[in-house]
């Protein structure tokens, strides 16, 4: 498969990354990553470059990792500090080190040339730092599918009430119109359930008596950040589209990062403008996204399977698969666009093309 590498993927939570050695995969790169003692978290390639043990099984020492077979020493920009038996360092002991930034309690890694990673590229939103809002880091979900499924089903607002029936959406909405918009840098899908019961979600948040507007926004950033928009509001009210920080008001946000061709993992969590000063809360939520999420997993990987067997006919696409096409078409051209080397634009060139 081939995956997006110029991008800023989460690598885990700050709370993640301390003294030990972490290994992980991203775009099928090995890599291991800890906390210097300066306190910045360091990534690098997850392969001694002598027999490539894997680093990771190695000790760390001091700011530095030891290589667990023969004590090769690499410091936390990948260069070697030691080769035991000798006492030079050939040029070709390395090993490389990815960008990594540090905000809101993510750990961001930049996965291609790291001359591209620009720090302003990475993920960001006012609410995670507006008092009136509260954040709350959920967890990291695995998943055994590849990505551009477990995105696409993210900007899918179809599969809400037949996959989620108790919790995130009810039969009020199975034939509600989805609108769809791709002409921004985000491919977005979103409806509006008016005046119906509220969902599982919205009857343990908001207190609401009767029936209940509500909507789901899907803003697919990518290659694979979702943010759902989601929440509900009072009936009698009519809330307008533009004024949905007046109701209950929960962005869901899953940062996607894929593993390799049949792994994935989803680290969510949630931002919300109710409760915002109650921990139960957060933790209420997070029951509640642990079940429809489990019920995603469950879809997901069953569709991962079939996908791997012998096709006798292909895969049909309905009316409601237009934000998902949109985000294959996307991606294939991101990869496309990184399978050569950007040199710039040439200057004074003689080759003149006329469409
Ligand atoms: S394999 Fe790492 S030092 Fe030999
Ligand atoms: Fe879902």
């Amino acid at each position: 498969m081939n995956f997006v590498r110029n991008a800023w993927y989460v690598a885990g939570w700050s709370r993640d990354f301390a003294d030990d050695l972490v290994a992980r995969c991203i775009t099928d790169q090995r890599l291991v990553l800890f906390r210097r003692s300066t306190g910045d978290v360091v990534a690098l390639e997850d392969r001694c470059p002598h027999r490539l043990l894997p680093l990771s099984k190695g000790n760390r020492i001091g700011d530095t990792i030891q290589c667990g077979y023969h004590g090769m020493t690499f410091d936390g920009a990948g260069h070697c500090v030691r080769v035991p038996g000798q006492d030079n360092l050939p040029k070709s002991a390395y090993v490389e080190s990815y960008p990594i930034v540090e905000r809101h309690g993510i750990v961001w890694i930049w996965m291609g040339n790291p001359d591209f990673a620009d720090p302003d590229k990475i993920f960001d939103l006012p609410e995670f730092t507006d008092p009136d809002w509260h954040a709350h880091l959920g967890d990291a979900l695995h998943i055994k599918s590849h990505y551009l499924n477990v995105a696409e089903n993210l900007v899918d607002p179809a599969h809400v009430s037949f996959v989620h029936p108790t919790t995130l959406g009810n039969a009020a909405s199975e034939n509600v119109p989805v609108h769809v918009s791709t002409a921004g840098e985000t491919i977005l899908a979103w409806r509006w359930i008016r005046d119906a019961p509220p969902i599982g979600f919205f009857q343990n948040f908001g207190n609401f008596s009767g029936n209940v507007d509500r909507w789901h926004y899907y803003h697919l950033h990518l290659p694979s950040t979702a943010v759902i928009d989601f929440g509900s509001s009072d009936a009698a009210l009519s809330l307008a589209e533009d004024d949905r920080d007046q109701g209950v008001r929960i962005f869901a946000i899953h940062f996607v990062t894929p593993v390799d061709a049949d792994n994935t993992i989803d680290y969510w969590m949630h931002i919300r403008n109710t409760a915002t000063d109650d921990e139960a809360a957060s933790a209420q939520m997070d029951t509640m996204f642990r079940k429809a999420f489990s019920e995603d997993v469950a879809v997901l990987e069953a569709i991962h399977e079939a996908e791997a067997l012998p096709q006798k006919r292909k895969p049909i696409r309905i009316a409601i698969d237009k934000g998902p096409n949109v985000y294959r078409k996307r991606i294939r051209e991101m990869v496309e666009a990184e399978a050569t080397e950007y040199l710039g634009d040439p200057e004074a060139p003689t080759f003149v093309q006329h469409d």
